[in-house]
């Protein structure tokens, strides 16, 4: 992999700083979405058990590998484990059938092991530590390279570290300008945890300002996606880049994975391409500006919405 594109997540093992999300995108589109976004060079594709399109993904990475001359280990691959939540009727998952949960997803991705397995969302806290052990388990056993958590604040890892357990390797979480969480970052930084960015093109997507999604901030994030003097906007217009490039850079600038989903060949190619031009102090100073807050994707810490 291209040392220049990848920052490092443990020993021996680099994550590249921009992957293919394919959250909502379904089963039956998955295959040729992901075979499509390694074909156009991304090296990095993040799912997980609930977006119930692995069997897609995977069927996705073996095309994206034969037409490329690829090997396997030349991608970085990144599951969740969906932990339960009795809130919702599920069964939260067990140390057992967290173990379970991994193999299956494995056989879905026809994989052998992936490179990095998220928890991903805090729900359970009297399953939490077992489905945490399950994981540094499965780590031990080889069938995850890397061990991390998605949505966890500071109090769910401090709860992993008071257990005697180890630290995870990476927090993915909702990052972008306007839920830059400077306290989560600062905490991880010092702990060594890689902060994972989801969610980067909030401040332009419609999708999450969709009714549903985030009923109180709907409105607001509707008028400013669409206001003529955004920042984003005239940052795009200096840099000769898209407002999407914008976001993603101040991303990897910071040193966040970042993880677009496009399901729009030109918008794929377009966000994988961040290295060409870097955002001054100026406005990275300007952006730094404008956070609002834990963000519209989940409540951060209770998450009850949408995966
Ligand atoms: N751990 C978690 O809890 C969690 C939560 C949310 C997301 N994630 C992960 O993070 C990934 C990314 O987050 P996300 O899916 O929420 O959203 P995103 O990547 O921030 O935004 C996707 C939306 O933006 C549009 N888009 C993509 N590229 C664009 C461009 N260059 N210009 C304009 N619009 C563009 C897409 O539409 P088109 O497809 O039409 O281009 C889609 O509507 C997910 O797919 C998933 O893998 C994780």
């Amino acid at each position: 992999m291209n040392k220049e594109r990848t920052i490092s997540l443990s020993k021996n093992l680099h994550i590249p700083l921009v992957g293919f999300g394919t959250y909502l995108i379904s089963n039956d589109d998955a295959a040729q979405a992901v075979s499509n976004a390694i074909e156009s060079g991304y090296r990095h594709v993040d799912t997980a058990e609930a977006y119930r399109n692995e069997q897609g993904v995977g069927m996705g990475i073996q095309s994206g590998l034969g037409k490329t001359g690829l090997s396997r280990d030349q991608l970085f691959i990144t599951t969740k484990l969906w932990p339960g939540n009795a809130q919702w009727g599920d069964t939260p998952k067990t140390f057992d059938t967290t173990i379970t949960s991994l193999n299956a997803s494995l056989g879905r991705l026809q994989l052998e092991y992936v490179d990095l397995y998220l928890i991903h969302a805090t729900f359970d806290p009297g399953q939490r530590l077992e489905q945490w052990k399950g994981l540094v388990e499965l780590k031990r056993q080889g069938k995850a390279r890397a061990i991390g958590v998605s949505n966890f604040s500071e109090q769910h890892i401090e709860e992993l570290r008071s257990a005697g357990l180890p630290l995870p390797a990476a927090n993915q979480i909702e990052l972008h300008p306007w839920s830059q969480k400077p306290q989560l970052i600062r905490y991880l930084r010092k702990n060594g945890i890689v902060p994972i960015a989801y969610s980067s093109l909030v401040p332009l997507s419609t999708w999450r300002a969709a009714k549903g999604q985030d009923s109180a901030k709907t409105e607001q994030m509707q008028k400013d996606s669409q206001d003529a003097d955004s920042p984003f906007k005239k940052m795009a217009q200096k840099y000769g880049v898209s407002e999407a490039q914008v976001l993603l850079r101040w991303g990897v600038q910071n040193g966040y994975p970042v993880l677009p989903k496009s399901m729009n060949s030109a918008r794929l190619k377009e966000n994988i391409d961040l290295f060409s031009f870097s955002i001054d102090e100026e406005d990275m100073a300007t952006i730094e500006k404008m956070d609002r807050g834990d963000g519209v994707a989940w409540a951060f810490g209770d998450p009850t919405r949408n995966a």
